[in-house]
């Protein structure tokens, strides 16, 4: 029997700076009781005591993630991430701001999307992802048709995703991979819906750096 191989990489540094001192205290003692868990049964009574579950996908120093569960405390919010440092950051916040309603996981999102019952999540958030700028990189890109064939399993009909980006090719990749997998449908109308921040955005200071080769770009899809 071989070993399944385990997808590409489709993230950078997993830890930059050293992590300051009451990070790492919080990776040690408040990560622990925040982490997704692991079997079905206890994710969906999670799931069940709250109003939505959103999910974001790489979610950095967690100024959106924290940012909208600081907005809507009936709603279950999870995470994944496997940059410690960001993870570190997010603690943080959620510590700050007496957040109860994070779950995260400190990894890559394709480890918890298979754990993750049948249309449990009301919206899901790819923000920025890791470009992949040059051509032979392209493969390491989290948005792939598998990627989007089991988030296509565990966004509920009606639920909602977003992608934002500011590399024009990437957008042009979210569009046709999205299109294509039949799941899902792309709600903009006119121009002003893909290229101003939508109302209930939360900008970051990695998006703010401006790194890619076009303004931002906010795609927002409906799951058929
Ligand atoms: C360019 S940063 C943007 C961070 C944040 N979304 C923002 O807009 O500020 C992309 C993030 O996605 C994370 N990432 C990449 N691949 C991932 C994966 N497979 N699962 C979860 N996070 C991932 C990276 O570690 C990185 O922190």
């Amino acid at each position: 029997m071989t070993d399944a191989v385990p997808p590409l990489r489709s993230f950078g540094r997993v830890r930059g700076r050293p992590l300051k001192p009451r990070q790492e205290t919080l990776i040690d003692t408040l990560l622990p009781g925040l982490s997704l868990p692991t079997d079905a049964r206890a994710l969906a009574e999670l799931a069940s005591n709250a109003t939505e579950v959103w999910l974001e996908i790489g979610f950095g120093a967690g100024e959106h993630l924290t940012g909208q569960a600081a907005r809507r405390p009936q709603t279950l919010f999870l995470g994944a991430e496997p940059f410690l440092n960001g993870v570190g950051q997010t603690l943080a916040k959620i510590e700050d701001l007496g957040l109860r309603n994070v779950r995260l996981h400190a990894g890559d999102v394709r480890e918890i999307l298979p754990r993750l019952p049948d249309f449990v999540l009301d919206r899901v958030f790819i923000l920025f992802p890791d470009p992949w700028p040059k051509t032979r990189h392209q493969k390491r890109r989290l948005i792939q048709p598998a990627f989007i064939s089991d988030l296509t399993r565990v966004v509920r009909p009606g639920g909602k995703v977003r992608l934002a980006t500011d590399w024009a090719d990437y957008a042009d990749q979210f569009l046709s991979v999205l299109i294509r997998s039949g799941g899902f449908i792309w709600t903009a109308e006119r121009a002003d819906d893909w290229r101003r921040p939508p109302s209930d955005h939360v900008t970051t200071r990695y998006e703010a750096k401006g790194l890619g080769d076009c303004p931002p770009v906010f795609l927002d899809f409906l799951r058929a």
